[in-house]
């Protein structure tokens, strides 16, 4: 597979833009150089050098539907000819706010939009602080909460830096962050009840709330252990801790009414993103309405000038309509051939006699190596996930025209067909072999 026309782009890009890449993930695409693509449609993308892949990235989560689906174009293209951002309000912002709190487990609750998933989980933090009092919020090692100071620590910290297992210490991602962010949090490890009631008994009246990604698709897609969300939902009520579920990739992707549906927990306040607009940008926060109240009037200040623009509420307004329109056969026959991939890999693994291993859920799921049944945190993913063997993996799977993400989080879109199952599966079959 020729990449030539890629890494000619790549040298002019490396003199125009920091690193050649918008967005530092993206020079860990699994080939020899970033690639630059023309064009994408459905479950389907095209390199520079005319190369067709079938993408499991999906822009990273956001492609529920695959690439540019007509009925988003349509939507987009007619509602944008009466104005971009208005500075205001309009009608459709709230049939798209109606919609999702229809789908959305949450009883009384309302919501906010902005643009991000980085930037709505800053909005999460200062409510929790705002409308506690308390200093402090709870995050979890292998969680992650966009790239801000306030919160990028601990995602995937190497385990000799990380500090006691009952007791982690904050490991900042970046150079540059602000050192005093991580008196803001408390870290502790995910997925164990006991370490969760030392973190609480350890900083007992500070803990204004706690953010966790519900289903785990920041590392090894984990669904957590029986009872441990529950026991997670006492704590903070026995300690007057708020909860909230980071739902930027599990929020429509998951279910219509995302990991709390699945899960049958529903937290005091929820984040949403990525899958919302089908490849928008459009972020939203859902809460209980006491505590959102905080947000409503002033006393949490919270502003943006591309919240809820023309085009983001369209595309969310389409994908919401779409997803009701099809009612339940459309997370049924997404999660379906999910799963059939799945198993398809499991199959190829089995008989190959393959450390392979997936873990998650059909419409999101993880691709790792490991001789582990099931990973159940980041130390566990960290102590025994062979990160490079996927490597070998995915860069091979590139070669056989199966674009497969560089962290092992793999996508189902609505516009991945049998057929594009079958051929995955087989060039699993054939690169295994020689990982
Ligand atoms: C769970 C979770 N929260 C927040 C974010 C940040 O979202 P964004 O990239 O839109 O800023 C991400 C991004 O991958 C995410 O996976």
């Amino acid at each position: 597979m020729n990449h030539d026309r890629s890494v000619t782009l790549f040298e002019k890009a490396k003199l125009l833009v920091a690193g050649g890449v918008s967005s530092q993930i993206r020079v860990n695409e699994p080939a020899d150089v970033p690639l630059f693509f023309t064009h994408a449609k459905g479950s389907r993308m095209w390199d520079a050098d005319g190369n067709e892949y079938i993408d499991y990235i999906q822009g990273m989560g956001p492609n529920l539907f695959g690439h540019a689906p007509d009925f988003i174009n349509r939507q987009v293209a007619e509602d944008m000819e009466k104005g971009y951002v208005f500075a205001g309000q309009f009608e459709r912002e709230l049939e798209v706010a109606e919609m999702a709190l229809s789908m959305i487990p949450m009883d009384d609750a309302t919501v906010r939009f902005a643009s991000s998933g980085t930037e709505i989980d800053q909005l999460l933090f200062r409510t929790m602080r705002g409308f506690t009092g308390r200093p402090k919020i709870l995050k979890f090692e292998g969680h992650y909460h966009g790239w801000m100071d306030s919160v990028n620590w601990s995602v995937h910290p190497p385990i000799d830096k990380a500090g006691p297992e009952d007791a982690p210490i904050a490991v900042g991602e970046s150079a540059g962050m602000d050192q005093a962010t991580a008196d803001g949090l408390v870290i502790c490890q995910w997925n164990d009840l006991e370490k969760l009631e030392k973190a609480f008994a350890d900083h007992r009246g500070e803990i204004a709330g706690v953010i966790t990604e519900p289903i785990l698709a920041n590392t090894n897609c984990i669904i957590p252990a029986p009872g441990y969300m529950e026991g997670l939902q006492q704590l903070c009520r026995g300690n007057g801790t708020l909860l909230a579920f980071d739902e930027v990739i599990t929020g429509f992707r998951v279910a219509a009414g995302g990991a709390q549906e699945v899960l049958g927990i529903t937290p005091d306040l929820a984040t949403y993103a990525k899958a919302m607009a089908g490849g928008f940008p459009i972020a939203m926060i859902v809460g209980r309405r006491d505590v959102m109240d905080y947000i409503g009037n002033g006393t949490v200040y919270h502003g943006g000038s591309f919240n809820s623009n023309v085009m983001s509420i369209a595309a969310a307004y389409a994908s919401l309509k779409h997803i009701q329109q099809n009612g339940e056969t459309f997370y049924r026959d997404l999660n379906a051939r999910g799963l059939r991939l799945m198993e398809g890999l499991r199959d190829v693994a089995k008989s190959q006699e393959s450390d392979l291993h997936v873990q998650g859920l059909g419409s999101v799921f993880a691709i790792s190596f490991t001789t582990k049944q099931e990973i159940i945190n980041w130390r566990d993913h960290a102590r025994n996930c062979d990160e490079n063997k996927y490597r070998r993996f995915a860069r091979a799977m590139l070669k056989q025209g199966i674009r497969l993400s560089s962290n092992g989080r793999t996508h189902l879109s609505s516009a991945h067909t049998d057929e594009d199952i079958d051929k995955t599966v087989a060039a699993a079959a054939a690169v295994l072999p020689n990982l």
